[in-house]
């Protein structure tokens, strides 16, 4: 984030929150559907605390209290995979997996090159090579595997919505290319679990993959959870991790409370649609709103709305003119994202109203008149 402009928050999130004393529209936040506050996920949360306090104080490879029993259970019906090992973020997850599946100086990650920070650092951590692909060029990604041997062990680690452009992985081509090099498909779907797929259950229901991928994703976006990360797919694999991971082994569980609100929002939005039907409508309205405004959109079809200004002083003046106006919103350039493509990311909540939408709309359109050339 290229914005020195850091506010205190106080009180809860929904759809807006008090920044600094002034209630402002929030239009950067990863809590897709609004569960972040929401009374049921709550109560989840406080029915773990005071079932097990803040914790038992031990590492999750010695003991797991039920109620983290309970969210691996939970999260694994609702994937439709063998088995799920949790972890206080997806980023030890990631960490995690990439360094357990490609500890020999023989194994290969190939990697896409727009992926998630935290897979970056797996692989860094990783003691075999890392290959990156341009980004979604699987071409490319054949040509990064050409040296490969059989005896190798390889990974193809891709985001399954990449944060930056909302765009969904190839999923569907990446799984049989994967297959046919013999490597294991690991796919970070931290921006698509909840809301992307016909029942929100992420990139791999998007595209109708199949179930032997591993998924890692955070329990902090859409679930509404505050903490905690997960690694899910075959037993064989994940027990791999469970057994070797020092991300999962050296470090705290993600609090009971925590899982508790995670278990709360599992059952929530796997037994009412509604959320993400809501959502979906106010993704819709916004980008109708904003068409009128000539500002170019990426497409993709989750709550990522990425507003391309392209240039980063234009990027951190239409981002002072939306929070004059309410708006809060983050401004990404260079280096987070790729040169002359700096841009205004959107996230649209279940939480935002229409009023929310249409002032947000109102704003971008006033930035849009302060900068005549915004549609070259
Ligand atoms: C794609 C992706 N992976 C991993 C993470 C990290 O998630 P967590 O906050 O659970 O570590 C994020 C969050 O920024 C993300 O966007």
């Amino acid at each position: 984030m290229t914005d020195a402009y850091w506010p205190t928050a106080e009180g809860r999130l929904s759809g807006g929150v008090d920044l600094d004393g002034r209630e402002m529209i929030m239009l950067s936040s990863n809590d897709y559907l609004g569960l972040a506050g929401d009374e049921r996920v709550l109560a989840g949360a406080r029915r773990a605390l005071d079932a097990h306090g803040t914790g038992l104080g031990l590492n999750p490879s010695i003991v797991l209290t039920r109620v983290h029993r309970e969210l691996a259970d939970e999260l694994a019906g609702y994937l439709g995979c063998e088995s799920v090992l949790l972890f206080n973020s997806c980023a030890a997850a990631n960490c995690a997996t990439l360094q357990t599946l490609a500890d020999t100086p023989g194994s290969t990650i190939i990697s896409d090159e727009y992926n998630h920070a935290s897979i970056v650092d797996g692989c860094r951590l990783a003691r075999g090579r890392t290959k990156v692909y341009r980004h979604d060029d699987l071409g490319s990604l054949e040509e990064q595997s050409a040296d490969l041997t059989s005896a190798d062990r390889t990974i193809v680690v891709t985001d399954g919505v990449f944060s930056m452009e909302g765009s969904v992985a190839r999923l569907d081509e990446l799984q049989p290319l994967a297959a046919r090099l013999g490597a294991d498909l690991v796919v970070d779907d931290s921006h698509g679990i909840g809301v992307i797929g016909a029942t929100g259950r992420g990139s791999v229901e998007h595209h109708g993959t199949a179930a032997a991928t591993l998924r890692t994703g955070t329990f902090a976006k859409a679930l509404g959870a505050g903490l905690g990360g997960f690694l899910a797919g075959p037993a064989a694999v994940v027990d791999e991790v469970r057994s070797r991971g020092r991300f999962f082994i050296f470090t705290s569980p993600m609090p009971p409370a925590s899982a508790g609100a995670a278990v709360a929002a599992i059952r929530l939005i796997r037994d009412d649609q509604s959320r993400l039907e809501r959502l979906r409508a106010n993704v819709a309205r916004f980008r109708r709103g904003m068409q009128e405004t000539g500002w170019e959109l990426l497409d993709n079809p989750g709550p990522i709305v990425p507003v391309m200004l392209r240039d980063d002083e234009r990027a951190r003046r239409v981002a002072a003119v939306l929070r004059d106006r309410g708006i809060f919103t983050a401004a990404f350039s260079y280096p987070v994202v790729p040169r002359g493509t700096a841009r205004i990311r959107v996230q649209i909540s279940a939480a935002h109203t229409d009023h929310h939408l249409d002032a947000a709309i109102d704003a971008f359109a006033e930035a849009a008149r302060l900068e005549p050339d915004h549609r070259s």
